[in-house]
């Protein structure tokens, strides 16, 4: 599949220009300075930012006192640049940009600096720790970051004989499982089902030369399915294709899928990362170099920065400067919530096993879940062992849970209409406690028969903890409870 591009204007780094002999003088200039910066920025993401921990890096990103003094009259914060476009020195520079030879912004459909504070620390948490080099792609949505991030890897190149197909845990988001089911087969890609992502044999036998990538989420939601990454990592590289992750229930602060061989991961940003629950956004962070047979050829370089400056510049899914910063806010203080909140769900799971009218609790930090020792190996809270409350390296395992009532779906319903302060909502990840019934509202549209396959039962509440006190939450549900 990797060959040279055909199709003219898809080159990331200025195929628009002619040959780099018929550079002129003028745009050359630029381009010299710009490989300086370049050269300084890298300087310091080796000498200085890739040395900071987790919560530093969530702080500050690349957004400097030198940047902030040089370009943005000292604002401490990162500033929301509201603007559609960027305005150009001469026609040299305008020239240089506009054939992505030099780092810039051009139009907000396609970058802007704001966005750009965001996606520089997105890339650097999600390759906290490790020696992966990753950009990223911030989207409207996280939907908008899956559609992007799979939609190149299914495009019928010239050569192929048959279309695609790829290979995804079944547990996955109502929204996600539409995409893959409806969508995707409309472009020609059959999608092929996991039911027991835990059993590498059976990713296995879903692959075949036509594959073009496997798709999983971790944990799943509402579910709590998780799977052995490094060894489905192994096996998508043992057929030259990519492994994509959707992380957002576990975010880098607990789970950083590059760590352990994903090469694409996939974040709804509008979950715990923007816990105020201001404002939807996605991400698509890729690893640079993927010499994958689906991965287009001019994208396997760099797979995000190509997405966001190529496809998405035509399609026009990226997000918007003001979301980004709303979002890179909540984000500076992703580590310290994701504890208090993974505490929290402990703490309510446990009082939930213990109620005589939940027939089961899905919660991976509970010992006695099936999953429990293989999500143990995975999710850490990163740099606990430099927190000076731990001292130690603590599991941690989100304020995603599900519980399943004795009686069914009628129970649940009243459980879920019983509740005061926990908000009844198909949302996720918010500072607010809230709760759903997955199979009317969230997984409703995948139908009853598939729901069944991914283990999604209508008398199944999905109850995500937010940051108010835990006796509170406990108080509230104990109330719904009794009503039941
Ligand atoms: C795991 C997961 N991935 C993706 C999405 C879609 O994200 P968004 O709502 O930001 O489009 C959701 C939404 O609930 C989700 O839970």
């Amino acid at each position: 599949m990797s060959n040279p591009p055909e199709r003219s204007g898809d080159d990331l780094g200025g195929s628009h220009m002619e040959a780099e002999s018929n550079m002129s003088d003028g745009v050359r200039k630029y381009v010299e300075a710009a490989q300086k910066a370049m050269e300084k920025r890298n300087r310091y993401i080796r000498d200085v930012v890739k040395k900071w921990k987790f919560d530093t890096i969530a702080v500050h990103g690349l957004y400097s006192v030198e940047e902030a003094l040089e370009k943005n009259q000292g604002s401490v914060i990162e500033p929301i640049y509201m603007s559609t476009s960027q305005a150009w020195r001469d026609s040299d520079e305008m020239e240089a940009a506009l054939a992505y030879l030099i780092p810039g912004w051009a139009y907000s459909r396609i970058a802007n600096p704001s966005t750009g504070y965001l996606e520089q620390t997105l890339a650097l948490l999600e390759t906290y720790g490790t020696d992966v080099d990753a950009t990223c792609c911030a989207t409207s949505s996280g939907m908008s970051a899956i559609f992007s991030a799979t939609e190149p890897l299914l495009a019928m190149e010239p050569q192929q004989t048959g279309p695609w197909n790829f290979v995804s845990a079944r547990q996955i988001y109502g929204g996600t499982y539409m995409l893959f089911n409806v969508r995707h087969p409309q472009m020609g890609a059959e999608v092929r089902w996991v039911n027991n992502p835990a059993d590498i044999d059976e990713w296995n036998s879903r692959i075949d030369d036509n594959t073009s990538f496997l798709f999983g989420e971790l944990p799943s939601n509402p579910g709590q399915m998780f799977f052995d990454l490094k060894k489905v990592a192994a096996l998508a590289h043992s057929h030259s294709i990519p492994l994509v992750i959707d992380s957002t229930i576990a975010t880098p602060a607990l789970l950083r899928p590059f760590e352990h061989g994903a090469d694409i991961v996939l974040q709804s940003v509008t979950k715990t990362m923007t816990s105020s629950g201001f404002g939807i956004a996605g991400a698509i962070i890729a690893k640079k170099n993927m010499p994958y047979k689906s991965i287009p050829w001019e994208g396997q370089n760099d797979y995000a920065s190509w997405l966001k400056l190529l496809p998405n510049r035509d399609f026009g899914p990226n997000l918007s400067p003001f979301h980004a910063i709303l979002t890179l806010n909540d984000l500076r203080t992703l580590r310290g919530k994701v504890d208090y909140l993974s505490r929290s769900s402990m703490k309510v799971a446990d009082f939930l096993s213990h109620h005589p009218k939940v027939e089961s609790v899905e919660y991976l930090g509970l010992p006695h879940h099936p999953l429990h020792e293989l999500a143990s190996k995975y999710m850490w809270l990163v740099d606990s062992e430099y927190d000076d409350v731990y001292n130690m390296k603590v599991n941690r395992y989100g304020h995603l849970l599900s519980f399943l009532m004795k009686d069914g779906h009628k129970q649940a319903r009243k459980v879920l209409d019983g509740l005061n302060r926990i908000w009844r909502a198909t949302d996720l990840g918010r500072i607010k406690s809230i709760a759903n019934i997955p199979t009317i509202s969230t997984h409703q549209q995948q139908g009853k028969e598939s729901r069944e396959e991914a283990q999604i039962p209508d008398n199944l509440i999905r109850l995500c903890v937010g940051a108010e006190h835990p006796d509170d939450i406990i108080d509230d549900l104990e109330q719904a409870l009794a009503k039941a």
